[in-house]
């Protein structure tokens, strides 16, 4: 009876609650949001989930995770304990806070960290040692709108030592692209929906492993034979770029402008090149001895193992041969009994 009750009152829970829901004003609806953090796994990997939780701090977080999701929050500062604790962390979103200070030393325990998103935000100074740290493949800085206003007096620590593979600098007012210097493994570089005002070749010469640029929205603040070799290097390396409209590029005007000598850049360009192809002998020569390494510890255990079970089967056989012995011997033969009992003592 007392059962029935309990899911009668449930079920008029939910009857009530549905006739709710079409006039749950939205307030309503983020109120029924989760409120912790959740923990899953995705890739292999440990990760927590914190996204959209309104919160203005990192809460206490299970140790051991390399994910974390800490989007749409409302995140201001970044300091040298804000995350510490956690510097095992791979995988870092801070998209859609209101992060507008990042202290110098914020991050540079995070040895580990390969994708770092801080889209969305109002990060006014970029900390150097972000652009330092040893795993760090790829940078989100999208629509980061007064980002632009420290850019240029940032003196970047050149090489920047993260191996970036992407970088997005999108939406982020910027008129003046900042001198980066060498980046050898940089593939994708998103600068679009900037105001532009220039494209120099020497800014690209750097990142002689880019594949794809974007530009769409950031050349139209620029005069258009300012591009041109630009475009030409871009034809030349065959980086592939995007605009939202090509068609200027076929124009007589675009064909009259004078170009510089693409050329001059090819020595930045093989430098680059070169830096390239010794971090990747470093990787495969680190992966060769991985390799031989693992290959020495899985014979020297098969060895051991073997050694092992010579043993055990010599020691089965004397075991048996002892026994046998001892059935052959006359009770009244001490010399014999003797060895069979020694035999015995050494099984
Ligand atoms: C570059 O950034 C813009 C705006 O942030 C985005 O819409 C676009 O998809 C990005 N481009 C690529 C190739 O990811
Ligand atoms: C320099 O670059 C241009 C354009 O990519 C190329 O045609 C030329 O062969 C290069 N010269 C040298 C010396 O590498």
């Amino acid at each position: 009876m007392c059962r029935f009750n309990e899911i009668l009152f449930a079920v008029s829970v939910l009857c009530i609650s549905n006739s709710w829901t079409k006039e749950m004003t939205e307030i309503e609806a983020l109120g029924a949001r989760p409120t912790h953090c959740t923990y899953e796994y995705a890739f292999d990997m440990y990760g927590a989930n914190c996204a959209g939780l309104r919160l203005g701090k990192i809460p206490r977080l299970k140790g051991g995770i390399e994910i974390l999701d800490f989007s749409d929050n409302k995140l201001q500062e970044l300091h040298a304990d804000t995350l510490s604790g956690y510097t095992g962390i791979r995988f870092l979103y801070l998209v859609d806070n209101h992060i507008y200070l990042i202290d110098e030393d914020a991050f540079s325990a995070f040895t580990y960290l390969e994708t770092l998103d801080l889209s969305n935000n109002v990060i006014f100074e970029l900390p150097n040692s972000i652009l330092q740290l040893p795993s760090l493949r790829k940078l989100y800085l999208k629509g980061n709108p007064i980002l632009h206003k420290s850019l240029n007096a940032l003196t970047i620590v050149r090489p920047i030592k993260a191996p970036l593979e992407l970088l997005d600098i999108s939406d982020c007012k910027i008129k003046q692209l900042p001198n980066w210097g060498s980046l050898p493994q940089l593939r994708f570089y998103n600068i679009s929906h900037n105001p532009l005002t220039s494209l120099s070749t020497d800014h690209f010469a750097p990142m002689c492993n880019l594949e794809r640029l974007d530009l769409t929205e950031s050349t139209n603040d620029m005069q258009l034979c300012s591009m041109k070799s630009a475009v030409m290097w871009f034809q030349a390396k065959k980086i592939f770029f995007q605009l939202e409209d090509y068609s200027k590029l076929n124009t007589n005007e675009f064909n009259h402008c004078p170009a510089d000598d693409i050329a001059i850049h090819n020595v930045t360009y093989h430098r680059c090149k070169a830096e390239y192809l010794q971090v990747q002998s470093i990787k495969t020569s680190r992966r060769t001895w991985l390799t031989i390494g693992g290959g020495l510890a899985g014979f020297l255990i098969g060895f051991i193992l073997l050694l092992w079970l010579m043993h055990r089967h010599n020691v089965a056989q004397t075991k048996t041969k002892a026994e046998k012995m001892k059935q052959a011997t006359p009770a009244n033969d001490p010399d014999k009994n003797a060895t069979a009992i020694l035999l015995n003592n050494v099984s």
